[in-house]
């Protein structure tokens, strides 16, 4: 048993090979298979593979998959959930643990006859990380026939999953790229699942505008230096505006569903509300910026503190 020292609460765990040696000795007549899934992730950091590891509202948006997951309690440390693999007809409980930096475990038993542990590894490299994911399937051996069919299928898991999540790491470097930082830099079960305004926007200079030569009904987008706002133009006359890069974690919501004066972000279903402006009304304050109509131009200011505004946040059924 060693201990973790990080800037979080200490932990005592075993040793990915100490784990191994335990659950083959564990009772008389213990079968374990190992089995692992290995990756080199291009243009990623390490923060944001943590992040995207802990964040547990994706999940569903993304991967269509734990749609009935309950979360029972999360620490920083650690995430405790209820959930049903696809249709299987069992009840997991799934246990999380960060583990140290880079070092993640987690938890199931299936019907409390094959215990499941696997140890998530990542390691920085430059602009890419290599992520390691080894697990040990446990049981009765009586059960052994079941390892391979589990081990199979836990292979095609990982490749999938960590296909569908390469938009959510690389779209953040590449907003990294451009100035832009997150309260969620440090990473942990916690904070990556509490629902806030986490993007910080690279600085506007004083007395930035964009024109709104070109707004239709469709939405389009307007750029000032690494800033992006979507504008669409209602019925009334009114112009609905909104940072093209999601206030929540970052993720393109040009790519999100509109709904009047609404959008739904692709990562994780949540809803923003647009600025609104029109001529009897041309101040606006929404997600960090306060807008201003002037005749053909917005004038956009970056509020000081980007604070939580529950308002303008709502979390969709579907989270
Ligand atoms: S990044 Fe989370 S809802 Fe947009
Ligand atoms: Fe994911």
């Amino acid at each position: 048993m060693i201990e973790s020292k990080t800037k979080r609460p200490s932990i005592r765990y075993l040793t990915p090979e100490n784990l191994y040696a335990q659950l083959n000795h564990f009772t008389s007549g213990m079968a374990v298979t190992r089995g692992s899934f290995e990756l080199v992730v291009n243009r990623c950091t390490l923060e944001d593979m943590e992040w995207n590891h802990m964040d547990q509202m994706h999940r569903l948006p993304i991967h269509r998959t734990y749609d009935k997951g309950v979360r029972i309690a999360t620490g920083e440390n650690f995430a405790v959930s209820l959930t049903q693999w696809g249709n299987w007809p069992f009840l997991i409980t799934v246990s999380d643990v960060y583990v140290a930096k880079g070092l993640f475990y987690q938890s199931l038993t299936l019907a409390g006859i094959v215990f499941v542990h696997s140890i998530i590894s990542m390691e920085e490299m430059g602009d890419s990380v290599k992520l390691k994911d080894e697990w040990y399937i446990a049981s009765k051996k009586i059960f052994k026939f079941l390892h391979k069919p589990l081990d199979k299928k836990l292979y095609k898991l990982n490749a999938r999953l960590q296909q569908e999540d390469e938009q959510l790491r690389q779209g953040r470097f590449e907003l990294r790229q451009r100035g832009y930082t997150f309260r969620t830099d440090c990473p942990d079960y916690y904070n990556s699942n509490v629902l806030r305004n986490n993007t910080i926007y690279p600085p506007l200079d004083e007395g930035a505008f964009f024109t709104l030569d070109g707004v239709t009904s469709e939405p389009s987008t307007k750029t000032i230096d690494d800033l992006e706002f979507i504008v669409k133009k209602t019925e009334r006359n009114e112009y609905l505006i909104w940072p093209a890069v999601c206030p929540h974690e970052g993720g393109p919501l040009m790519q999100g569903r509109f709904c009047e004066g609404k959008i739904t972000c692709p990562w994780h279903g949540l809803h923003f509300m647009a600025a609104q402006l029109s001529a009897e009304s041309p101040e606006a304050m929404k997600h960090g910026f306060t807008y201003t109509l002037q005749d053909n131009m917005v004038c956009v200011r970056q509020n000081v503190v980007t604070e939580i505004r529950h308002d303008e946040i709502t979390e969709s059924e579907a989270v």
